[in-house]
């Protein structure tokens, strides 16, 4: 059963009178207890399409076509009070990159925490602490008595990163959205927030859908990934069949980038050319593309299932394989 259905979702930025394509048509689905991880180099939009599902984009922003079914309901039609009281950090939370977006400098983090659940349960001051101190402990975060009474610069990196997790779990959302909420930790602790956090959602039965440029932590923690690449799904599918058969040259690639499959000290290839060399014609990848011919330069092709959980638009392997 699908908590989330995007379909067709197109954002676009304007910024002095040109339009910057940042989602394409973009579908996507998440599923109940599912993580879907979402894959792409930094600019393939990735963020926009987790504000786009929110609507908090910035002024410059537009959602210029699609639906975003949740529960039923399409989040493009509701009311912004409605968006406000009934899914942002209730239905659904978003954990930032940067957590003092989600946090006030002046309130400890103890109050911070007791006010969301107040204001999304019938719940008591007494009982929102104990239940506020309970969740600092499954987030892993030691001593959580005295943590409560903390003023956010008074905790580190890691410890601030897990009070907003367990902020972000404190009104029981169906569905979080994570941004790139581990990138800007050291990889022991990245480790240890990524335990926590799969073993907290996998027992709350939280959907997820989280965003990163590190292929490494998507595979670690999603069952579903959509590989992105200027404003487009490039291939689809769940992790096994994805990671172990890469299709898309542009997935093959941000393979073959990633570190952690190469010997130390070895060269690790890079994808030729850059994201701001995208076209808008025919397959958005071509111009940096090893395997691309000039079909590829005019004609677009959809997404096409090539296993059981597996989709790919490659013009290449449509051609190859018919
Ligand atoms: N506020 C904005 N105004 C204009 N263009 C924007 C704005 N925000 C994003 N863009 C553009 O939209 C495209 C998608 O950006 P987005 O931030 O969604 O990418 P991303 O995949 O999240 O990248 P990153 O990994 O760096 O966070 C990029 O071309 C970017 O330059
Ligand atoms: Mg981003």
């Amino acid at each position: 059963m699908e908590i989330l259905a995007i379909k067709k979702l197109a954002t676009h930025y304007i910024v002095n009178k040109l339009i910057v394509v940042a989602v394409n048509h973009v579908d996507l689905l998440v599923k109940e207890r599912q993580i879907v991880g979402i894959v792409g180099e930094s600019g393939s939009g990735k963020s926009t399409i987790a504000n786009s599902i929110l609507r908090i984009l910035p002024e410059t922003g537009k959602l210029v076509s699609g639906s975003v079914m949740f529960k039923g309901a399409n989040l493009m039609d509701l009311k912004e009070r409605e968006m406000q009281h009934d899914i942002r950090g209730n239905e659904i939370s978003m954990i930032f990159q940067d957590p003092m977006v989600s946090l006030n400098p002046v309130f400890t983090v103890g109050t911070q925490i007791v006010d969301v659940m107040k204001l999304h349960q019938a719940c008591s001051t007494r009982e929102a602490k104990a239940m506020a101190i309970a969740l600092f402990k499954k987030v892993g975060i030691s001593d959580p008595e005295s943590r409560f009474y903390n003023y956010p610069h008074e905790l580190s990196g890691g410890m601030i990163q897990r009070v907003v997790i367990a902020m972000a779990m404190s009104c029981q959302p169906s569905l979080i959205i994570a941004d790139e909420p581990t990138t800007a930790l050291d990889v022991t602790i990245q480790n240890q927030i990524l335990n926590e956090f799969e073993n907290l959602v996998r027992e709350m039965g939280v959907s997820v859908v989280w965003i990163s440029h590190d292929l490494g932590i998507i595979r670690r923690i999603s069952d579903y990934v959509y590989v992105m690449y200027a404003g487009r799904i490039l291939e689809e599918g769940s992790v096994e069949s994805v990671f172990q058969h890469p299709l898309h040259p542009y997935t093959q690639g941000l393979l073959e980038a990633n570190p952690i499959y190469h010997e130390p000290k070895s060269t690790i290839p890079t994808i030729r050319g850059e994201l701001s060399e995208m076209t808008l014609e025919g397959c958005s990848f071509y111009p940096r593309c090893q395997n691309s011919n000039k079909v590829c330069s005019t004609e677009d092709i959809a997404l096409a299932k090539v296993a059981e959980d597996h989709f790919v638009r490659c013009k290449q392997l449509a051609i190859n394989s018919s």
